[in-house]
């Protein structure tokens, strides 16, 4: 903590110079993708104008179509949706709701296909107010066990099939076709397995456990296979446990604010009659989107927290090194290094790299430099002395444990993604109003951080790729979010702003193959603080206007964008449009909806979807004019 002036702090670690000149040791790096130099031209796309409304927006030469909306078909042989009519049957056999984090797997499998693949979507959770007429929410007379078993087969997971033909993208039911719901078998791997705190009555063994709840973003492992984090897991229990599970569902915030209230029918989310049920949530669950008849697994050694993402990437030695963000004000950024390397060979054998290896919390320096502080059972704090028995303690309770190791409070880590020109680890941090005067550093310099910024780390060039895996390394400030026309917000940019080019609160992130950062945006409520809808903004990292954020997207109001994913030659960007027509408007719901994107239907409400986003044209998104 520091008590120096916003303008200080911001000043010293804003990276303006050291984003327009790469290191020399970067620049010189051999698998280097060449753009940075050969680029001549520059994105080209009109502007989409900041505003708010019921419908999405697109530039000129640019078509976003509905591939999967609420209630869709995932399963052959789904019945045909029908609005306001909770049924659970049908539910685990259609589209999930709230769609967030994206994940396009070509097809055949191994290939670079950008006309066929897979595309796995998580759940996050659900929003009953538009989902159900008013007497079926919670509070409501008709809030019944036969809805609350529909919700909990709409959170989780889809796998569909996905085939572009004449230009445009449909999902077709088939041998692919996955639904996993709060109620699928996930068996539980790694050092906590089996372990006291994580067995219940239904589960003696501590090894299976029903269902995948808040997951938000994931990642992709190097074997094919796909992560999904469980994020807020702790909205979905109420009530409180005695003894040492008291302390520990404290930290998780379990029992405070209860969402979604299923411990009305559901005995396992009530925490008085399964005190241990919620250790089972809040891990990063791997699934592989090939084997339909796979058993998803949860892998402990990546910790417990609100896991916003996990962003796999291979050190210069081929071990695995996942980026982890636990988005909650004031928490950590981690990190998991695997104590094996990655064999090509194995192929998905290579799944125990995510069983095996040091999981470490982030403490940043003023001096622009963090430490990795390794969470290991029997070093430093991490003894019984502290309630600590076992590595499974100080992965069940990783906040507790990163707390003794006195880790950063972030203002919210959620999306990370590596750029692949370069290495250097882009975290987006979405906000935090809480942060005060007397609570500032250099890595969170803003108090009342209402807009977010991004940040980056950037890991030493070896001679043979990038050291992610070092105890040490530098990290910078790459922007800070807000409106640099207004001096209140202390907003910094890379480069140039337009009118549109300013943006609030970064939360999910992509590069595209081009190698253009794009940063999509979830405000919540607050989008009515800065007047502007969410969206999808571009940065061009290299070219004449590097440095350059430019609005491409503008969402539906009430909503926030999740996703960005390209298809391998970036013809394709989908995008995950999540609980539209919500946030922030008075008197909507499934009566009066504020907006019914996107199918503007009179007989239905705003439904999450996935639209396929191409260019008329067919030339890729992030095309250089
Ligand atoms: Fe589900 Fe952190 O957003
Ligand atoms: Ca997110």
């Amino acid at each position: 903590m520091t008590h120096e002036p916003v303008s200080t702090l911001i000043a010293r670690r804003v990276a303006r110079r050291e984003f327009l000149g790469l290191g020399a040791a970067v620049a010189s790096m051999p698998w280097l993708a060449p753009h940075a130099a050969d680029v001549t031209g520059s994105l080209e796309f009109t502007e989409v104008p900041h505003g708010a409304d019921g419908h999405h927006h697109l530039p000129p030469g640019f078509t976003g179509r509905p591939l999967l909306r609420w209630g869709d078909a995932v399963m052959p042989g789904a019945p045909h949706w029908l609005p306001g009519k909770p049924d659970a049957d049908a539910q685990q056999t259609q589209f999930g709701y709230n769609n967030d984090y994206l994940a396009f797997i070509p097809l055949p499998l191994g290939s670079n296909s950008s006309d066929h693949g897979l595309l796995c979507v998580n759940h996050e959770y659900i929003s009953s107010s538009m989902m159900w007429p008013a007497e079926m929410v919670p509070g409501g007379s008709g809030y019944s066990a036969k809805v609350v078993a529909a919700e909990m087969a709409a959170v989780g997971f889809s796998i569909m099939e996905v085939v572009r033909e004449n230009g445009v993208w449909q999902a077709v039911p088939g041998q692919y076709s996955r639904r996993l719901t709060a109620s699928t078998p996930f068996r539980i791997a790694g050092p906590a397995a089996g372990h006291e705190r994580l067995k219940t009555a239904a589960d003696p063994t501590g090894t299976v456990a029903l269902g995948l709840l808040g997951p938000c973003a994931g990642g992709k492992t190097p074997w094919g296979t796909v992560l999904s984090c469980e994020e807020n897991f702790q909205f979905f229990f109420a009530g409180k446990a005695d003894g040492v599970e008291s302390t520990n569902h404290e930290r998780y915030n379990v029992g405070r604010l209860t969402l979604f209230p299923w411990n009305r029918h559901v005995d396992r989310f009530d925490v008085a009659k399964a005190p241990t049920e919620s250790n089972r949530f809040g891990w990063v669950v791997e699934i592989d989107p090939a084997d339909p008849t796979s058993t998803p697994v949860k892998r402990t050694a990546l910790g417990r927290m609100c896991h916003e993402s996990a962003t796999v990437t291979l050190n210069h030695d081929n071990r695995v090194v996942v980026y982890l963000g636990d988005d909650t004000k004031f928490e950590y950024l981690y990190r998991y290094v695997s104590h094996e390397r990655y064999r090509p060979a194995m192929g998905k054998a290579n799944h125990t790299l995510l069983d095996d290896g040091e999981l470490a919390a982030a403490r940043f320096s003023d001096d622009g430099t963090l430490q990795w502080l390794p969470l290991v059972f029997g070093q430093g704090p991490l003894t019984p002395a502290n309630g600590f028995h076992s590595q499974a303690d100080v992965l069940i309770e990783t906040r507790r444990a990163a707390d003794l190791l006195g880790a950063t409070p972030m203002d919210r880590p959620e999306d990370i993604e590596v750029e692949p020109a370069t290495g250097r680890v882009f975290i987006m941090l979405t906000n935090n109003s809480s942060r005060k005067a007397d609570q500032l550093d250099a890595v969170n310099p803003r108090p009342g951080n209402w807009f977010g910024h991004v940040i980056t780390l950037d890991p030493q060039a070896v001679a043979d790729g990038v050291d992610h895996a070092a105890q040490a390394m530098p990290w910078n400030v790459f922007l800070l979010a807000g409106d640099p026309r207004n001096p209140d917000h202390h907003a910094r940019y890379p480069g140039p702003v337009s009118e549109n080019g300013w943006f609030a609160a970064p939360d999910n992130c992509a590069f595209d193959p081009e190698g253009h950062l794009w940063i999509a945006t979830d405000q919540g409520l607050e989008w009515t603080r800065t007047g502007i809808a969410d969206g999808l903004w571009v940065c061009e990292m290299s070219g004449p206007q590097r440095g350059r954020t430019r609005r491409f997207f503008r969402a539906p109001f009430g909503a926030e964008v999740c996703g960005p994913e390209f298809t391998p030659d970036g013809t394709t960007l989908f995008l995950a449009i999540q609980h539209p027509a919500t946030d922030g408007l008075p008197g909507t719901g499934y009566a009066t909806p504020a907006s019914r994107w996107p199918d503007f239907d009179p007989a239905l409400p705003a439904r999450p979807s996935v639209l396929a986003i191409t260019r008329d044209d067919g030339r890729p998104i992030g095309g250089q004019s």
